[in-house]
């Protein structure tokens, strides 16, 4: 046995056809030596009888024999298996008739007398080929399989696909695509994408194969499609090769025309809520003002001074949280009160109704950019309403002019800091807050500290400081 061999060469079907017997059995014999599977016949007719019940991997034959000679034995052997290789005997100057045969398709031959090494090499060489054919086929159906299951996948995403290359020509594109936009399958295919699309006016930046290539990253955008009158979300995704060199991007497009029309609905539908809040707060500050005027009416009938600060004092409280409502109506966030330009104006509301002269009282309000739910807002401005009216009323009655700060800040997560300060004549010594048994303090009381949950401290030095921390309270769901 040849120890060249490999291991799988001795189990392949060799066979013989010869009309001279003793070749064919020699052949046979040193065949079954080296451990192949070797099978002989005499003729043609036999060896195809052969070839049929044994299905040999190579065939060695005799070019010339009766009957039927090599050359017919070799067409209807690659008729039966295509793969099958047959090598050629020829007899001394039979190379014409070999070269013949070759371009037949016979694997290969060797000349009379033979050499049994000569023949084995030829052998092994033929089902070598045979073995990297089949290896090949199987690279081959692996290949088109996974080119077949891709091309099915790519077939199957409902959205449009289209894969597009560095010179901005549409490479490739899915069913989808074709549907939806009506063009014949490859008739797209390298044509650029900017001609199809109408994209020609439209700045190169713009484009998305651009934007992929330039950011390296998905990027996308919105289109609105006449000729279907659908929008589009596309998304294109750069493609790179294995070196990170850009080779185009993969588009896809998402028809979001339905989502476009819910979004107008909702939108229309936000833009009718909002005008309808605006409205209510509008009302609402309106009727308080009414009450207020109602308040007023009655003030004109009333002779003591006492009921008359009272219904005085109750009308600014009203008219504090009117401006609450005056402030969301105006503004942006419904839902949210700017304090800085709400207590600017409740400060000129104050001293307007108190008539005092505002040159006198230098006011700085630091509140900027803090903005408050309306749980929360509404005690906070009706403290500072309190705390502004008692400087404005009782601190500065001994004084030509008087200094008023006010400050709202936020100091930690959803915590406010309020601060109320002057520099009037402050209150008496010993002043117990929580023993004052006057409306106003007792407000400040009741909702800084019971209502928002705060701590007030109060400093009675150079004038009158008053602090509140507070948290804003968590949104409670009414309905
Ligand atoms: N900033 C201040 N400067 C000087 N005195 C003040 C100041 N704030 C309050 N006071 C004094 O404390 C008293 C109690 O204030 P409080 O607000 O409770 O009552 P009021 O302002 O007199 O009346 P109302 O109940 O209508 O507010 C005031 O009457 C005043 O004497
Ligand atoms: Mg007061």
């Amino acid at each position: 046995m040849c120890t060249n061999m490999p291991q799988f060469y001795s189990m392949a079907k060799i066979l013989v056809i010869d009309d001279e017997s003793i070749i064919r059995d020699r052949l046979r014999n040193l065949l079954l030596l080296d451990d192949y599977t070797a099978y002989a016949a005499e003729n043609g007719v036999e060896g195809l009888k052969l070839f049929d019940s044994e299905c040999p991997d190579v065939v060695v034959a005799d070019i010339k024999m009766p009957k039927m000679d090599g050359i017919e034995v070799l067409k209807r052997v690659k008729m039966r298996n295509k793969t099958a290789e047959v090598i050629f005997i020829t007899g001394h100057g039979g190379v014409d008739t070999a070269i013949e045969a070759m371009k037949e398709g016979a694997f290969g031959y060797i000349q009379k007398p033979i050499e049994y090494d000569e023949l084995r090499i030829e052998i092994e060489k033929a089902l070598e080929k045979q073995s990297m054919q089949a290896k090949i086929d199987s690279y081959v159906m692996e290949l088109e399989r996974s080119v077949n299951e891709w091309e099915i996948t790519f077939n199957c995403v409902s959205d449009c696909l289209s894969i597009h290359d560095e010179e901005y020509n549409i490479v490739k594109t899915n069913k989808a695509f074709v549907n939806t936009f009506g063009f014949r399958e490859n008739e797209l295919h390298g044509k650029p994408c900017y001609e199809q699309f109408g994209c020609i006016e439209i700045d190169i930046s713009e484009c998305l194969n651009t934007k992929a290539r330039e950011s390296r990253e998905s990027c996308m955008k919105e289109i609105f499609y006449p000729e279907l009158n659908s929008y589009f979300e596309i998304t294109a995704s750069p493609i790179f090769d294995s070196e990170g060199g850009f080779k185009g991007s993969i588009h896809i497009f998402k028809d979001i025309t339905q989502r476009k029309l819910y979004e107008d609905k909702i939108n229309a539908s936000l833009q009718e809520k909002t005008l309808l809040l605006r409205e209510i707060h509008h009302r609402v500050k309106n009727n308080m003002e009414i009450i207020s005027s109602l308040i007023e009416l009655h003030i004109e009938d009333i002779d003591d001074k006492r009921v008359v600060d009272m219904y005085g004092e109750m009308k600014s409280r009203i008219r504090s949280m009117s401006l609450v409502h005056k402030q969301l109506y105006q503004t942006e966030n419904l839902s949210k009160v700017n304090f800085g330009e709400y207590i600017e104006e409740l400060v000129a509301d104050i001293l307007n109704s108190y008539c005092i002269d505002a040159s006198l009282v230098s006011v700085a309000i630091d509140a900027d950019n803090v903005c408050i739910g309306m749980d929360t807002a509404m005690p906070c401005c009706l403290i500072i309403n309190e705390l502004v009216t008692n400087s404005l009323k009782h601190a500065f009655t001994d004084a030509a002019t008087g200094q008023l700060q006010i400050s709202l800040k936020n100091v930690g997560d959803k915590l406010y800091e309020l601060v109320v300060r002057d520099n009037g004549k402050g209150i008496p010594d010993g002043f117990d807050l929580n023993k004052s048994s006057s409306l106003g303090l007792k407000l400040i009381r009741t909702l800084g500290e019971y209502q928002l949950g705060g701590k007030i401290e109060m400093n009675t030095k150079d004038g009158m400081e008053f602090k509140l921390q507070f948290k804003e309270l968590e949104y409670k769901k009414r309905i």
